[in-house]
């Protein structure tokens, strides 16, 4: 935009002193600019990032990317495209969410990746955040032993060693294109700005007076008017940052410049992170967790996120239950569904944390005996009351996280939660580097029955240690039917992760629905503490009042979830269609070919 400001100027002056030379020159120039204009077209040959629109449902027969935001979906789809399978797709989409959605699309937080290659091998890669190697176990408590959960829910203390650009390097593995192509868009978006939507003004507006308090140097995120839909938002800094990737791949995070800019800041705001920490930081390939549910394989995210064992759990409690013959959200239904999310959610406050650190009975919890005897106190018509721990106070309004399902004709199918914890994690950007980094030192038990900010407490398994990653409740989820990749799944929503997650499932499986039917009816949810069934704004009335008579509390919680469904249907061994929900709760966006 500033070169045709420049050209012209320089070519009227050629034109004034009749300069062959300089007229010459211009002509070149133009020719440059012109080639490299149109690379750029090309290679985003379908994205406008000044104008866009959502859609909710998508169905090709060639690829699928659904997400948290239309143009992250678009680069996915695009990166497809040129010839990359879901891997490069997944690892594209990520990094335009990090561009696009500061919310929780990220470089400076960490997730999960789950995936079923076209050759039938199930991969679990874990880039969830450390604590910093002089971190301690009681670093947020005060001389008195009285937990400070300011300090880990924001500013510099709260963060973690961050995950996500290790995780994407990890993943690349599986990928075919080059980074350096996947990366390309996301710098783009960050250099030539996006046009904004109503929520992310609205957003960005509501945490304005966090983004000032927590921050050392002013970050673009703070204007001195307000924020509106349309405006355009320009990330210099972020741009740099991904080009330092870019030249340098997984070192041009962790060390370097950005990693000194990352420690600069932590000792500008007394955090904790050093250059040993970034350095070290290394993602880690998980053995996932593969369960049976009537058939159908379901394949999930091990320790350190409880995701995958909560899910394995509340499936096989309601397994031979019937609960398609009970109907879809009757009150029996609902109630059985409650009381198994209650049951297992009292064993991942007990017994689940980073088991490169502490012994997970992973085999016992998971075992039908067990879980057959978990339910021998169930009492259909009557709440099982919750044991007398202090309930947490859980705070939706700073929850962000973010989920994105990719399927390719190939048959490669990946599922990826990833998250900054709350909404802009500690709500501070490095400084000079322009990204926000992670609260999700939150994630840990501060202390041995003291509420995070998602209400959920734990105990020893899950107290923090330096270098241990903290407990997540994220579930990137993927079935198979029939031994061929069927859905991929996931959702934010901190611990109602599992539980939205556990439902969609049932929905389509048990009820029959449609993916977009069972991603977007009325959730609810129960995690054992506090002891109240927490549902959306729309959950039927008249089911809440039949689980008050039966004893339960109802709380309402506004919205649960945004849940991203890729279903594929298949002819033979030729995939039919793939077809792509977006939740309609956000701006998320499906997009297929
Ligand atoms: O890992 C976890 O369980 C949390 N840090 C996830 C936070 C989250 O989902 C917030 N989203 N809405």
């Amino acid at each position: 935009m500033s070169y045709p400001f420049f050209s012209n100027h320089l070519y009227l002056y050629a034109m004034k002193k009749n300069m062959l030379f300089f007229r010459l020159f211009h002509g070149l120039l133009g020719s440059l600019i012109l080639v490299s204009g149109l690379i750029f077209q090309s290679a985003h040959a379908q994205i406008d990032p000044y104008h866009y629109t959502i859609s909710k449902r998508a169905v090709g027969t060639t690829g699928a990317v659904s997400s948290a935001h239309p143009l992250a979906s678009q680069v996915g789809v695009e990166i497809l495209k040129k010839g990359g399978n879901a891997f490069d797709a997944a690892i594209a989409t990520q990094l335009a969410l990090a561009v696009v959605y500061p919310n929780a699309g990220n470089i400076g937080g960490g997730g999960f990746l789950v995936a079923h290659t076209r050759q039938g091998k199930a991969i679990a890669i874990d880039y969830r955040e450390k604590a910093p190697g002089s971190a301690s176990r009681d670093m947020y408590l005060d001389a008195a032993g009285n937990p400070l959960l300011n300090l880990s829910q924001f500013g510099h203390l709260a963060s973690g060693v961050p995950g996500t650009v290790a995780g994407l390097f990890a993943s690349h593995a599986y990928a075919k294109l080059p980074f350096h192509e996947l990366i390309a868009p996301a710098i783009a978006l960050a250099e030539k700005g996006f046009v904004i939507t109503a929520s992310e003004a609205r957003s960005l507006n509501g945490n304005k007076a966090s983004f000032v308090k927590y921050n050392t140097v002013q970050p673009v995120f703070v204007k001195t008017d307000s924020w509106k839909e349309g405006d355009t938002l320009v990330q210099k800094e972020l741009a740099a940052t991904l080009k330092r990737i870019q030249d340098n791949g997984k070192k041009g995070f962790y060390e370097g410049e950005t990693a000194e800019l990352i420690v600069a800041e932590m000792k500008r705001g007394g955090g904790k992170i050093s250059l040993n920490d970034l350095k070290s930081y290394e993602a880690a390939i998980r053995q996932p967790v593969v369960f049976d549910y009537k058939g159908h394989t379901v394949i999930g995210m091990p320790m350190p996120s409880s995701g995958g064992l909560l899910m394995q759990q509340m499936m096989k409690m309601i397994e031979n239950r019937n609960i398609s013959a009970m109907g879809f959200h009757s009150p029996e239904a609902v109630q059985l569904m409650v009381e198994v999310e209650r049951r297992a959610y009292a064993d991942r406050a007990e017994f689940m944390g980073d088991q490169d650190f502490v012994k997970v009975p992973v085999k016992t919890l998971s075992g039908d005996a067990y879980l057959k005897s978990r339910m021998n106190d169930f009492i259909p018509g009557k709440a099982t009351p919750s044991s007398q721990i202090k309930p947490g106070n859980v705070n939706p309004e700073s929850e962000e996280t973010t989920h994105l399902s990719v399927a390719d004709a190939e048959g490669n199918i990946v599922s990826v939660t990833t998250t900054l914890n709350g909404g802009y994690g500690s709500k501070t950007v490095v400084g000079g580097a322009g990204f926000f980094l992670n609260n999700e030192m939150d994630d840990f038990s501060v202390k041995p029955g003291v509420a995070n900010m998602y209400g959920a407490i734990g105990k020893e398994a899950n107290a923090i240690a330096p270098g241990k990653r903290m407990l997540s409740s994220m579930t990137p989820t993927l079935v198979l039917k029939n031994k061929k990749p069927w859905l991929v799944v996931g959702t934010p929503g901190g611990t109602t992760i599992p539980t939205s997650v556990f439902q969609t499932l049932v929905n389509i499986i048990e009820f029959n629905q449609s993916a977009q039917d069972a991603v977007n009816n009325p959730k609810f949810h129960h995690q054992w503490l506090p002891d109240q069934v927490m549902v959306e704004n729309d959950f039927p009335k008249e089911v809440q009042k039949k689980l008050s008579s039966m004893g339960y509390e109802l709380v309402n919680r506004g919205q649960i979830g945004r849940t991203e469904v890729i279903r594929l249907e298949w002819q033979g061994r030729k995939i039919k269609s793939i077809e792509a929900i977006a939740d309609k709760r956000g701006d998320d966006h499906a997009a297929a070919y």
